[in-house]
């Protein structure tokens, strides 16, 4: 190791080391199941094709009705609208798209009354081109009380240049130049020779209408006059900005936040040592301020993410690759592949989830949980491509369900929703992400319940399979994938070994996947999970105690036994079961 490498890795280990580790999670997080709500597609309450938050207040019995705790809502700010609400204009807003502040209020007194947490998306690592903010630091040059919220430039920094040119890459129309530096110009809408305000360029986070609000630089480079230190007045005041934002809608209610890019907030940042000693400060002053709201990252190494002071962390699928593998298959992220393991062609592979999914567990019980995800705004569906049949969704959710960890459902993902492509590019969705933000099917009616629009105006098209995928025929039957849904919440809740902390471990073999069994052991006693997503049926034996098993819950056919070697478990293709131990 040289001497740069030894030195960040002693500035991680004392950062992480200095973790308010006697900090308490509030109490609901310990057996919570979280809800996502995409806001434009969940119901539109003023028939405008959009949803909104009268809507999603109108909608909380349903909600409620899956046993889930809480819910997560996507950015609900004014905002530009070229990235589905993650440029935000005004932070401190609603969008008139949703109602108005008050109406957060009033959702969060009424999801409160029905035993609901509610969290909104914290954009803690950029605005929109639009905001005031940027407008006025953009244009008012160094007078402007916001002219160090953003990293400006006059020039592209050279290191920059290689870095494009290394890559070779082309622009691409969809989301501007791939590199990180954005020409002030086109913001202002002025020639390039008449502009002389702040700088030529800035630095954006995502796409070129997200500039990044100056967190500063975690080693700063004196050459280089836009690289400002972590304690320097702007990058200081962007943090003050920070927590008014969660001050404020703190103030009105809310239990807490998803931090959108968390880890991102510290530029040049080695080992994330500054954004997360930035993090520990936001929770210090929380825990002091706000005592018991949550924190979720959109991080995806739980290992620094939770000693930071996040509640919960995203499992993201890219940077979690073992987990990619299950749910899409080695070398798949955008579709699901036939190697999938959660898929009917039985080619899957698990054992580097396990090792991934122990090893994130191991070093973070005593801090936080990790969150499995049946999808969101900007992953694919369950229901996806070549993973398309009810049993193989109600397998998925077997597993999702009884993971330790925070679960978040994706709206829509309990009624087999589908992920169609080659849907058009809705607010910078971009083909990819449109399918899985399509509106909530109620019922089978023209605009599926979500809307008193005629269909061709409503925010997406929606795919309801002969009115297969909706709400109101899935609630009548009682083998439907929404009731599998209820069902194992309502188990995850009776039985708390099921929920976020009860241990976990393969008792499989997991060079021979299918079926695989897992057990959960706790306080109430030893459960074991076994999944069997191929399509034919496979048996297995395992070594486990115990005089009698007893079926909780399942979908497809399982025959257990005792014999001189162990449990024998035969299980049918495309099936899943809960068992008891006793
Ligand atoms: C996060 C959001 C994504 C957004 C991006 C930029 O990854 O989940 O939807 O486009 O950040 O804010």
């Amino acid at each position: 190791m040289n001497f740069k490498r030894f030195f960040i890795c002693c500035a991680i280990s004392s950062v992480l080391f200095n973790v308010s580790s006697h900090r308490t999670t509030p109490e609901w997080i310990h057996n919570a199941v979280f809800y996502d709500i995409y806001p434009s597609s969940f119901m539109d309450s003023d028939g405008n094709g959009i949803g909104d938050l009268n809507g999603i207040i109108s909608r909380l019995d349903y909600v409620k009705s899956l046993g889930v705790d809480a819910i997560w809502m996507n950015p609900i700010f004014e905002s530009g609208w070229f990235d589905g609400g993650y440029d935000i204009i005004d932070f401190y807003k609603v969008d008139p798209r949703f109602g108005k502040n008050s109406d957060v209020t009033r959702l969060v007194e009424e999801a409160h009354k029905r035993g609901l947490k509610v969290c909104l998306d914290l954009v803690a690592g950029h605005s929109s081109n639009k905001s005031g903010w940027f407008k006025k630091a953009a244009a008012e040059g160094r007078d402007s009380q916001y002219a160090d919220y953003y990293i400006f430039s006059d020039t592209i920094p050279e290191e920059e240049l290689i870095h494009i040119q290394k890559r070779n890459e082309l622009p691409n129309p969809e989301i501007g130049k791939r590199g990180k530096w954005v020409e002030t110009y086109k913001v202002l809408g002025k020639a390039p020779d008449s502009f002389d305000k702040r700088a030529n360029y800035y630095w954006k986070n995502f796409y070129p209408c997200q500039p990044a609000l100056n967190y500063g630089y975690a080693d700063p480079d004196p050459n280089n006059p836009w690289e400002q230190p972590v304690d320097a007045p702007g990058p200081k005041a962007v943090r003050r900005e920070l927590k008014n934002i969660m001050a404020y809608w703190f103030d009105r209610g809310v239990d807490g936040f998803r931090v959108d890019m968390a880890s991102s907030l510290v530029k040049k940042d080695q080992g994330h040592v500054e954004t997360i000693r930035l993090w520990q400060e936001m929770r210090d002053w929380i825990d002091r301020e706000y005592p018991g709201k949550v924190l979720i990252s959109e991080w995806g190494i739980p290992k620094e993410s939770l000693p930071s002071g996040f509640d919960v962390d995203f499992n993201m699928l890219k940077k979690r690759p073992g987990y990619a593998e299950i749910m899409w298959g080695a070398g798949h992220s955008k579709e699901v592949g036939d190697n999938a393991y959660f898929e009917k062609s039985g080619k899957g592979i698990i054992k580097n989830f396990i090792n991934e999914f122990e090893s994130d567990l191991d070093s973070t019980r005593s801090h936080g949980y990790i969150a499995l995800m049946s999808s969101n705004h900007d992953v694919n569906r369950l229901n996806s491509e070549g993973r398309n049949l009810p049993d193989e969704i109600k397998t998925c959710f077997t597993f999702l369900l009884t993971m330790p960890g925070v679960p978040f459902i994706h709206y829509g993902d309990e009624i087999m929703m589908r992920n169609v492509r080659g849907l058009p590019n809705v607010e910078g969705s971009r083909e990819i992400r449109s399918g899985t933000r399509t509106p909530m099917q109620w019922d089978n009616s023209e605009s599926v319940g979500f809307s008193t629009a005629s269909h061709e105006k409503l925010y997406l098209p929606t795919f309801t399979d002969n009115g297969k995928l909706t709400v109101s025929v899935q609630n009548e039957d009682p083998n439907s994938v929404l009731n599998h849904v209820r069902n194992l919440n309502s188990l995850r809740h009776k039985y708390t070994t099921l929920a976020n902390d009860g241990d976990w471990e393969t008792i499989s073999d997991p060079e021979h996947p299918y079926p695989w069994v897992y057990t959960r052991t706790g306080n109430d006693g030893k459960f074991i999970v076994v999944l069997n997503p191929c399509n034919k049926s496979s048996e297995t034996t395992v070594d486990i105690p115990g005089n009698s098993i007893e079926k909780l819950l399942g979908n497809g056919k399982i025959d257990t036994k005792y014999t001189k070697k162990g449990l024998k478990v035969k299980i049918g293709g495309l099936s899943s079961a809960v068992l008891r131990v006793r």
